[in-house]
C-alpha cells in the first residue's frame, strides 16, 4: 500500500438513505435529541414520519406544527397504532421506554430505540429478550457509528491501512455539569448514558468486545452531577493481541480545551481522528502522513444514517449492525465500568450474564 494512491471520498462514509424501501416512522419522545437530530435528519434524508406522540402536549404540538407531521398526540398509542407508521422510533429515556415497554413490543412494530437502552444490565437483558420472543426487530440508536468522522476510520480500517490493530485509544475533553439539564440527576450520567457512544465505538472499530474492564472516576470538588463526570476504562482480553483505553473527561471547564481524538494503531500504520479531521501514517513511509478534512457532522446526519441501516436491515431480512443483541455487549461493558469504578476492582463482563429463558418467565 503507497500513501500517495490513498483515497477516501466523503461519499465513502457519509451516511445516505438505503437502497430500496423506506419505511413511515412513528416518533415517541418530542424533547431536545427528537427535535435537534431526529427530525432534521428524517427531512434531510426524505424520510416520512407518520405521527409523533409526547406525554407533554405542548412538546407534541410543537413538533407537529415544526416537522409537518400528520398526526399528534400525548398518547404513545397514537403512533403505536396508527397503520401509516410501520418503524416506532424512541426518542424519550431509558426509565419511560422500560414502562412503554409492554406496549411498545405489543405493536409489533420494528423499533429504533434511544441509546443507552436501559440503565441496568438485567432490564437490558429483559427488553432484549421480550422482543425477541414477540419477534419484533430490535435496533439500538447507537448512531455515531454513522457520524462522518467515524465511518471514515472504519472504511480505513476495514481498506488495511494499519494491518493487524493492536491498540485503539480515545481521549474526549468537554462540559456536561450543567445544574438544570436532567443528566445532572442521573447516577452514572458519564460512563452509561452519554460514554456508552465511546465504548461502542471502540467494539466497532477494533471488532472486539473485552473480558474484563478496569475503570477509574473522579469527581470534581465542586461539581453540580451526582455521580462522576470524569473516567478511565481500560479494557483487558483474554486472548491477548489488543489493548484498549477510553479516556471521557466531560468536565473540562475551558471550552478552550475540548478536543477529542481516536489512535487506532496498528502492524502496518497508524490512524488519527479528530472531528474535523483524519490522518494516516504507515511504517513503510516513515515521514510521510496524509490527512482528509471530514465533511457532514454528528448531529444530524449520523441520525439519518442509523434509521437508514435499519431500513436497509429490513429490506435485506438481517439483523441490524447495532441491533440489541450486539448493544448488549456495549451495555455490559459500561455495565462493568460502573461496577470497576465504584468498587476500584477489575469486573470481568461475565458477571452479567443474560437471564435465562426460565428466569425471563418469572420476571
Ligand atoms: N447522541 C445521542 O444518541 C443522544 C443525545 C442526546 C440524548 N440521547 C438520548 O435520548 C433520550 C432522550 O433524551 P432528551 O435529551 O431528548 O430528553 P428530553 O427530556 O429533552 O426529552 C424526552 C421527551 O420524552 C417525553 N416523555 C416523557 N415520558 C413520556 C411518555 N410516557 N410518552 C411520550 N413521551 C414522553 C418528555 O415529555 C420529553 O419531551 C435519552 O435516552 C438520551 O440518553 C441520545
Amino acid at each position: 500500500m503507497n500513501l500517495s494512491d490513498l483515497r477516501l471520498s466523503p461519499s465513502d462514509y457519509r451516511p445516505r438513505p438505503p437502497d430500496g424501501r423506506r419505511y413511515r416512522i412513528g416518533v415517541i419522545g418530542c424533547g431536545s435529541i427528537a427535535n435537534a437530530a431526529h427530525f432534521p435528519a428524517y427531512r434531510d434524508f426524505g424520510y416520512e414520519v407518520a405521527a409523533c406522540a409526547d406525554v407533554d402536549a405542548d412538546a407534541a404540538e410543537a413538533a407537529r406544527v415544526r416537522w409537518g407531521v400528520p398526526t399528534a398526540g400525548v398518547d404513545p398509542a397514537v403512533v403505536l397504532d396508527d397503520p401509516a407508521v410501520e418503524i416506532v422510533d424512541l426518542a424519550v429515556h431509558a426509565q419511560v421506554r422500560a414502562e412503554l415497554w409492554p406496549a411498545i413490543v405489543g405493536a409489533g412494530k420494528p423499533i429504533l430505540s434511544q441509546k443507552p437502552f436501559a440503565m441496568s444490565w438485567d432490564a437490558a437483558a429483559r427488553m432484549t429478550q421480550a422482543a425477541e420472543a414477540a419477534g419484533v426487530t430490535l435496533m439500538i440508536n447507537q448512531q455515531a457509528r454513522w457520524a462522518p468522522q467515524h465511518a471514515a476510520i472504519k472504511v480505513l480500517i476495514e481498506r488495511g491501512v494499519c494491518g493487524e490493530v493492536f491498540s485503539v485509544a480515545h481521549v474526549r475533553r468537554s462540559f456536561q455539569d450543567h445544574p438544570d439539564r436532567w443528566f445532572a440527576a442521573m447516577p452514572d450520567f458519564n460512563l452509561m448514558d452519554h460514554g456508552i457512544h465511546f465504548v461502542d465505538l471502540l467494539r466497532h472499530f477494533s471488532g472486539r468486545t473485552p473480558d474484563a474492564v478496569t475503570t477509574t472516576s473522579a469527581m470534581m470538588q465542586g461539581q453540580h452531577s451526582v455521580s462522576p463526570m470524569s473516567h478511565t476504562v481500560a479494557m483487558h482480553f483474554d486472548h491477548g493481541g489488543l489493548t484498549a483505553i477510553d479516556h471521557f473527561n466531560n468536565i473540562v471547564q475551558s471550552p478552550a480545551a475540548w478536543s477529542e481524538a481516536w489512535h487506532v494503531d496498528g502492524t502496518e500504520g497508524s490512524i488519527t481522528g479528530a472531528p474535523a479531521w483524519v490522518e494516516v501514517t504507515r511504517r513503510d513511509e516513515p515521514e510521510r502522513r496524509v490527512r482528509w478534512p471530514i465533511q457532514g457532522r454528528w448531529f444530524p446526519d449520523a441520525f439519518g444514517g442509523s434509521m437508514g441501516e435499519l431500513m436497509a436491515a429490513l429490506n435485506d431480512g438481517r439483523e441490524p449492525l447495532t441491533s440489541a443483541h450486539d448493544n448488549l455487549n456495549s451495555l455490559r461493558i459500561a455495565a462493568a465500568s460502573a461496577r470497576s469504578a465504584a468498587e476500584h476492582r477489575t469486573v470481568r463482563l461475565e458477571e452479567f450474564v443474560e437471564p435465562g429463558p426460565e428466569t425471563f418467565r418469572l420476571l
